[in-house]
């Protein structure tokens, strides 16, 4: 399976000029790694501006529900389409806690987004230290609806947001803890579609993904890439992220 590494920018940077600066750097420094997807979420704002290459793919932080009408302070998955956008990430454990997303809201979102071609990298949160039922329910009621054919334009991530570096405690997850998160999505998902398309789904790690553990979390984590986000905002380090997850 292709190696997927796909930074989660958040509100990040704060002008322009910088944005398409370390968009520029990343691209030039992650030309020549064939063996992985690259993808770079960034703020809407930035979106228009920020040219996409064969080897450095563009993606969103969140989109609309659906695709016309008076939705004030709202992005369609189409308006992102037609962009050259291709990858939203949806279900991010930051908007469930401070916009109240509902696991029911980020369903109609990822259909929405299928509808529209993008791809969907969806965040599947844990707050318990272990894996569990909080798990199972989002990505059974996240999923509801979805068929299966489209599973393969889906990018699972298993984030324990008690290791995402913003939170205050600065525990980082284990490779170990990695691979038991994903073992986890994978059963599930074996009940809600079957084995054979659990064992094909693309899962990877979020939470304080760096060029030094990523090559963990991929080899004895086994999952297939990461979703960095605070290392992404240095843009040498997010290419040496990428370098080190194409040589895992
Ligand atoms: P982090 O963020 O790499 O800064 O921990 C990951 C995420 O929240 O997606």
């Amino acid at each position: 399976m292709k190696i997927i590494i796909i930074a989660n920018w958040k509100m990040n940077p704060l002008s322009l000029v910088e944005a398409k600066r370390n968009f520029e750097i990343i691209k030039k420094g992650v030309r020549d790694v064939k063996q992985a997807e690259v993808v770079v979420c960034a703020p809407f704002v930035f979106l228009p501006v920020l040219k996409p290459s064969n080897y450095l793919k563009l993606g969103a932080q969140d989109c609309f529900l659906g695709d016309k009408g008076p939705f004030t302070g709202e992005i369609s998955p189409q308006q992102l389409k037609k962009l050259g956008v291709e990858y939203v990430i949806l279900g991010h454990s930051e908007r469930r806690r401070y916009l109240a997303e509902s696991t029911a809201l980020v369903n109609q979102k990822i259909k929405a987004a299928l509808e529209a071609g993008l791809k969907v990298v969806f965040c599947v949160g844990s707050k318990a230290k272990k894996p569990g039922k909080e798990m199972e329910r989002q990505l059974k009621e996240g999923l509801k609806g979805v068929k299966r054919p489209d599973l393969n334009k889906l990018v699972f991530v298993y984030e324990p947001v008690w290791a995402i570096s913003t939170t205050k405690n600065k525990i980082i997850a284990t490779s170990k803890e990695a691979l038991k998160g994903g073992l986890y999505m994978r059963n599930v998902l074996k009940k809600i579609f079957d084995k054979k398309t659990a064992k094909k789904t693309k899962i990877i790690y979020g939470g304080s993904v760096n060029s030094k553990n990523i090559g963990s979390f991929i080899k004895e984590g086994k999952m297939v890439g990461g979703l960095p986000g605070a290392a992404s905002l240095d843009p040498y380090e997010f290419a040496k992220i990428v370098i080190q997850a194409s040589r895992s």
